[in-house]
């Protein structure tokens, strides 16, 4: 595994823990090694050295001294940049080094731990190199997290970058929101269970609400983030996972591309938002100072790297409807921000109410709607909320909860997420990569918004506090709906 731009935060705070945890389980190759590559000068006895240390830190469990050794002596460092094809040949010799030492075979998976300007050129310069090259059974793929791309056209043009270099099935284009057991196990609820299929329709579903929200602010990324905005840093990328998970038809089968077809129908098949669309449906908002659950917070333009007048998006809601048989009719609210009231990140099916009321004679006035919560984080299960008769002589009811709880039912497991991900990427699994078309649909989807809020420029940032729930307009947005957000209130 190579690993470009070993020397920064992702290597040791998600990729090492990572590898080291498939190590522990077994499920990390015998025949194994990893090669860093970083424009930092370093020997790769102080790689080795730093990334010991950065075990102590970012470790999730004890670190056992036989296996991280024997990771360790799999790991090398060649210092060199990016847009240097001599610094491609030494990597090159390394690799040959590698496979003699280690008997790797050939085999390559290159992971694009950097900035994403340099995807495109990193890829070119593999190719030039001969690197990606597959012959004689040996195999060779490249790893790209988000974001992929800026708007609908930049993420075009890397895809035809890429494609210039590698075919389809060798690139592996991963979300991290993939990577958690909860989203994950949508599939595993939806189709390896009976009862819920058939009522996950139009006649039986009121509404979605997918929720993404965060305590924390840009914390040192304000860079980044000021010229990506929450519209872009979440909708198309990790809510668009999570909403095609939800949405999509039964596969015919758990083949990647079986899976992906079906996601991808669903973004296809997501109602084109007109300008007017943008202004009636789609709500942004920016933080101002407040006090949250860690205390007092400063608003989204006194943060370090943002632009004292800065006009991005902290916080994004949007109402998206999707044209097919399934769904006509049933709205999806999408929501993310940070600095929020609480961190939660759910899906939430309400159902439909009961068609008349029974109870209109007795105290009971409004049945509250059944509502089966799919909690991600931190929370990780699912609930299903319903009415039951409240005890006593008089008929009333209350609101109570079945529950399933991975921590209670199944013990804690300790995972970054990336595990999952990087064992996929090895084996070759695309089934939780994302193919070149199901990017593009994302981004084709949130294009219209991008382009009316750029012309636009919202001029009431900031417009909401720090520690709060969004803008009053996200409220507005279900309530002309007779609909409401679910917040901190479990049912
Ligand atoms: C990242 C975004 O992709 O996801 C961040 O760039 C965000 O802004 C993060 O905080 C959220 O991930 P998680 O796993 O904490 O929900």
């Amino acid at each position: 595994m190579i690993i470009f731009g070993a020397s920064g935060d992702l290597t040791k705070r998600k990729l090492i823990p990572s590898l080291y945890n498939l190590a522990v389980a077994n499920l990390l190759c015998q025949k194994f090694a990893i090669v860093g590559f970083a424009v930092d000068a370093m020997t790769t006895e102080v790689f080795r050295q730093q990334l010991t240390e950065d075990m102590k830190n970012f470790a999730e469990t004890p670190i056992e001294p036989k296996i991280w050794d024997w990771f360790l002596e799999r790991i090398y460092y060649i210092q060199g940049d990016f847009q240097d094809a001599g610094a491609f040949e030494r990597l090159k010799q390394q690799l040959d080094h590698v496979d003699h030492e280690h008997g790797t075979e050939g085999n390559r998976l290159h992971y694009l731990a950097v900035a994403p300007r340099f995807f495109g050129e990193i890829v070119n310069q593999l190719g030039k190199a001969s690197m990606v090259i597959q012959e004689n059974g040996q195999w060779s793929r490249v790893v790209i997290e988000k974001p992929f791309g800026h708007d609908l056209e930049s993420a075009q043009k890397l895809n035809r970058d890429i494609k210039q270099v590698l075919s389809e099935d060798q690139i592996f284009r991963i979300d991290h929101y993939l990577g958690k057991e909860t989203v994950q196990n949508i599939m595993v609820f939806r189709f390896g269970n009976s009862v819920f299929e058939p009522i996950w329709n139009r006649h039986f579903i009121d509404h979605v609400q997918i929720t993404a929200a965060e305590t924390v602010g840009v914390e040192h990324r304000g860079g980044y983030y000021d010229t990506a905005g929450a519209l872009r840093d979440m909708v198309p990328n990790h809510l668009f996972q999570l909403l095609s998970l939800t949405a999509m038809e039964p596969p015919v089968s758990f083949d990647a591309d079986a899976v992906r077809q079906e996601q991808a129908d669903v973004l296809h098949a997501i109602q084109p938002t007109s300008p007017e669309d943008v202004l009636r449906k789609m709500v942004r908002g920016q933080y101002g100072a407040g006090t949250t659950e860690e205390g007092p917070a400063v608003a989204y333009r006194a943060e370090p790297g943002v632009a004292p007048d800065s006009n991005t998006e902290t916080f994004a809601a949007l109402k998206l409807s999707i044209d097919n048989w399934r769904w006509a009719g049933v709205p999806f609210y999408l929501r993310t921000g940070k600095r929020m009231a609480q961190r939660v990140t759910e899906i939430a099916i309400q159902f439909c109410r009961p068609p008349f009321v029974l109870f209109r004679n007795t105290p009971i006035k409004n049945l509250d709607p059944n509502r089966l919560v799919i909690q991600i984080q931190p929370e990780e299960g699912i609930t299903l909320g319903f009415s039951a008769k409240l005890p006593g002589p008089v008929m009333n009811t209350g609101l109570v909860k079945m529950d399933f709880d991975y921590a209670r039912d199944f013990g804690k497991t300790y995972s970054s997420g990336y595990e999952r991900l990087l064992y996929d990427c090895m084996t070759g699994d695309a089934t939780l990569s994302q193919r070149a078309d199901m990017v593009e649909a994302g981004w084709a989807v949130i294009q219209p918004v991008l382009d009316v809020w750029k012309a636009l420029p919202e001029r009431n940032f900031p417009n909401y506090a720090s520690g709060s729930w969004g803008p009053a307009a996200a409220a507005e947005l279900m309530s002309r709906d007779g609909r409401e957000w679910r917040t901190a209130d479990p049912s």
